[in-house]
């Protein structure tokens, strides 16, 4: 009989894994059969078999609207390298409590990435970020606010990725923990604008306080990419007013004119 403990550990990293398989594009699992022929990715706490042998990006199509960039970005560094890397991470007291490690999802080679906080309850249940009540708002932000498709046109991360209990705010060291595989994950999409959601999201990626209504809808620069920060949907959720509203709407115009030039 396998412990409790050691069964609990295996159905977890089963789950990251089967996660990983989603985020990566695939729509089975691989049979046994399979597996005994595929590469074997070694993580911080096991073992992980890897079924594609493609690198994530070259089973995306990208189909964004704008023009193209003409940038060089190095897909090879891609994003399932920065994955793998974290594996199945125990760097920070997050890992204890967490049902899943929530990466990010969408188009890795989107010229738009938003960057949240952190993963909620729906978040941390189904291993994808944003699918709750803000991520509702903020796939209408997108969609109807900005006339784009968010699976094809964004991708969509956080500042941590596990859900910090009770949902409260990210300590400290939790952040630093995470934030290399922030800026790494930045740095494979490489896309020509990040939003950042709310005040925790814009004073990591600026690393300093920043006062989110002063300077929600204003432009800065991280790592040689364009960033502008405005309201979290949680936030617009629980003010809903007209003129935050209105807020996000003319930042995300901002956003479009950039991406559309
Ligand atoms: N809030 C966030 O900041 N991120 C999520 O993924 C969900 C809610």
């Amino acid at each position: 009989m396998v412990p409790d403990t050691e069964r609990a550990l295996l159905l977890q990293q089963l789950k990251n894994y089967l996660v990983f398989l989603r985020e990566s594009g695939h729509t089975h699992a691989p049979l046994n059969s399979e597996l005994s022929e595929l590469p074997v990715i070694a993580t911080p706490s096991g073992t992980f078999h890897d079924s594609s042998p493609q690198p994530l990006e070259s089973q995306m199509t990208p189909n964004s609207p704008f023009p193209e960039s003409g940038d060089n970005r190095d897909l090879s560094a891609g994003l399932t390298d920065v994955r793998e890397e974290l594996g199945d991470c125990q760097r920070c007291k997050l890992c204890e409590a967490r049902q899943t490690i929530v990466f990010g999802s969408g188009n890795p080679n989107a010229d738009l990435v938003f960057v949240g906080e952190g993963p909620g309850a729906d978040e941390d249940a189904q291993g994808l970020p944003f699918v709750g009540r803000a991520g509702k708002k903020l796939t209408e932000i997108i969609e109807k606010g900005m006339l784009l498709d968010r699976g094809k046109d964004t991708y969509i991360c956080n500042i941590v990725k596990c859900r910090p209990p009770g949902n409260r705010d990210p300590e400290k060291d939790e952040v630093e923990a995470c934030k290399p595989f922030l800026i790494k994950q930045l740095k494979a999409i490489r896309p020509k604008v990040i939003v950042a959601l709310g005040k925790p999201a814009a004073s990591t990626l600026l690393g300093r306080t920043v006062p989110i209504t002063k300077e929600r809808g204003t432009w800065h620069e991280f790592e040689g990419m364009k960033l502008m920060l405005t309201y979290h949907p949680a936030y617009l959720l629980r003010a809903y007013t007209k003129e935050n509203r209105q807020a996000v709407y003319d930042d995300m115009q901002k956003v479009l004119e950039v991406l559309k030039a």
